[in-house]
């Protein structure tokens, strides 16, 4: 079989490496498409692949249409807001992700952030420490749970808000339960987002949430951009000239942020939340054996479209 690495944002070396040798122990052949500019690439290099290996890249109905041969695709990554599910399942293709695979770069990424944040993003100026404050993990899932656990071990008091998991568990950690979104953002110093982008999510961080913080209230977004509303953002900044806005996906008004709110606000320049050698030969060689496995046996553990 013909698995095809589509990587837009490359892996590190030695995950491709790890691929290769997965894909051959099986006797499978990898080609690797990285860089590329143009969706045309992609959708000449899928034409005649068996298995294809994408991070953020965009798995539209177009390239499925491109990729006659597939028969899996798998998500290097957590999540998978760029496959198009519904064009994989009226094909037959198993669609899967690498679910908690890259969650500790990511969570490393948020902690960095808030001391950055909280220290004048290193320039002089009497900043902040975070001993002290508190954060508020808006979904408690691989990422939001690494975070807790990081922030508590710099002295930060942690709160959760997920209607998903059971307060035992997030009571389990000497994680405080939110009793409401709201109340979370009341009360927490740093708010870190890690919620999908999924139809409910969409715009749903805005103002009436951001006005809620408290003075000096910093939010940080390594979730996805589509969740914030950026009018209601801009309004709150505006509003508020002690809130703060860092994120790991730049907005679509980024500009408009850096001009109008300075120092406020830091976009990443390209997301690097998963950009860890660790990172990605994990997800990248859980994706090899997913699709040998599914070759092998058939197994389709970590399958979205069911
Ligand atoms: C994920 O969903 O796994 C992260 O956002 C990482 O995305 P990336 O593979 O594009 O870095």
């Amino acid at each position: 079989m013909k698995i095809l690495v589509a990587t837009e944002k490359p892996f590190a070396a030695a995950a491709v490496d790890g691929i290769k040798d997965i894909a051959a122990d099986k006797g499978h052949n990898v080609a690797v498409l990285e860089r590329y500019t143009d969706k045309s690439q992609l959708l000449e290099a899928v034409a005649d692949a068996d298995a294809l290996i994408v991070r953020s890249d965009k798995v539209t109905a177009e390239v499925i249409g491109a990729a006659k041969k597939l028969k899996i695709v798998v998500r290097a990554g957590a999540g998978y807001d760029n496959l198009d599910l519904a064009a994989c399942s009226a094909r037959g293709i198993v669609a899967m992700n690498t679910p908690g695979q890259n969650s500790n770069a990511v969570a490393e990424l948020a902690i960095a952030m808030i001391i950055y944040m909280s220290r004048n993003r290193f320039t002089p100026g009497t900043g902040c420490e975070i001993s002290g404050k508190r954060i508020g993990i808006q979904a408690y899932g691989n990422v939001g749970r690494l975070v807790a656990r990081k922030a508590q071990a710099l002295g930060m008091s942690v709160m959760a808000f997920d209607p998903f998991v059971a307060e035992e568990k997030m009571k389990e950690d000497n994680v405080c339960p939110a009793p409401s979104l709201e109340k979370m953002y009341e009360a927490c110093d740093f708010i870190s987002l890690h919620i999908p982008a999924t139809p409910e999510t969409i715009g749903s961080i805005g103002y009436d949430l951001l006005s809620k913080m408290p003075k000096g209230g910093c939010l940080l977004n390594t979730a996805r951009k589509e969740v914030i509303n950026e009018p209601e953002l801009i309004k709150a900044l505006e509003e508020r000239s002690d809130l703060k806005y860092v994120t790991d996906i730049a907005a679509t008004c980024q500009a408009e942020l850096d001009e109008k709110f300075g120092k406020r606000v830091f976009a990443t320049p390209k997301k690097m939340g998963a950009e860890t050698a660790e990172a990605n030969i994990n997800a990248g060689l859980a994706a090899a054996y997913q699709i040998a496995e599914f070759f092998e046996t058939g197994c389709t553990r970590f399958q979205l479209n069911k």
